[in-house]
């Protein structure tokens, strides 16, 4: 009979290692970790896209805390100078959504660290006055959005973030219209 050839064994043994090495690079990188799923949960309520999405990208629940969607509900008739206002049915179940999903109702990293990012007494309507988002776009020169026509605000996500509708806002997918891809 053929005796197992010493090597063959160790083949065998080097997926197991280099799974265990992955399981040990992965806890070592939370950014890594956090990179490769979506760091808030994609709008999934094609009511809340039909509703809130109407006038511009429907924003992630998941980057504002309860308090400040509430805030956002209860002022829908002088909303941003706007008015968004719902039937009462409408509301409650945009409601009951929004507030489920929050920030500071569901375990992901970047909702978390939103949450952290706003002090106690604070009640933000804007995602983009949180500090967390203030930080990360801290670096973009003001003249890419502001005289961008295909920009204009900050508050336009999906204008720069491509996948932003799949909830990644990875920021290796950034493009800013017009100031083609970013290097790094
Ligand atoms: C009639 C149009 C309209 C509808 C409908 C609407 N919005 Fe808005 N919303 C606006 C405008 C205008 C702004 C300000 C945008 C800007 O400053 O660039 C805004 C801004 C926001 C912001 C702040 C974005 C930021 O971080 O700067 C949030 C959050 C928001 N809306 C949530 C909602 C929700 C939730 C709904 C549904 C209940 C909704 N909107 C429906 C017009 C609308
Ligand atoms: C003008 C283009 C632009 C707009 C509009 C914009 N972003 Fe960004 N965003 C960026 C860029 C560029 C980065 C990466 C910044 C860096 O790496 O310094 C970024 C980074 C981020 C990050 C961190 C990503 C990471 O991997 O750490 C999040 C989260 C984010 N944006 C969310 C949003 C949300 C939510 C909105 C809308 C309320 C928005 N952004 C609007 C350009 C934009």
């Amino acid at each position: 009979m053929e005796k197992k050839h010493p090597i063959l064994a160790l083949w065998l043994l080097i997926p197991a290692g280099l799974a265990i090495a992955a399981g040990l690079h992965a806890s070592d990188h939370e950014s890594r970790e956090e990179r490769s799923r979506p760091p808030v949960a994609p709008v999934a309520n094609p009511l809340y896209t039909a509703e809130c999405g109407a006038c511009h990208f429907p924003y992630p629940s998941g980057f504002l805390p309860a308090r400040s969607w509430e805030k956002l509900l209860t002022d829908l008739g002088e909303h941003f100078g706007e008015n968004a206002e719902l039937n009462a049915e409408t509301q409650n179940t945009l409601r009951e959504y929004l507030l489920s999903q929050a920030a500071d109702r569901v375990k992901s990293g970047r909702s978390t660290k939103i949450t952290a990012s706003i002090r106690d007494g604070e009640t933000p309507v804007r995602i983009t006055e949180t500090r967390y988002f203030q930080h990360k776009h801290r670096e973009i020169p003001r003249q890419t959005w502001e005289q961008n026509a295909k920009v204009g605000s900050l508050s336009r996500c999906d204008a720069c973030h491509v996948r932003a509708v799949q909830g990644s806002f990875d920021e290796h997918e950034v493009q800013i219209p017009g100031a083609g891809r970013r290097e790094h």
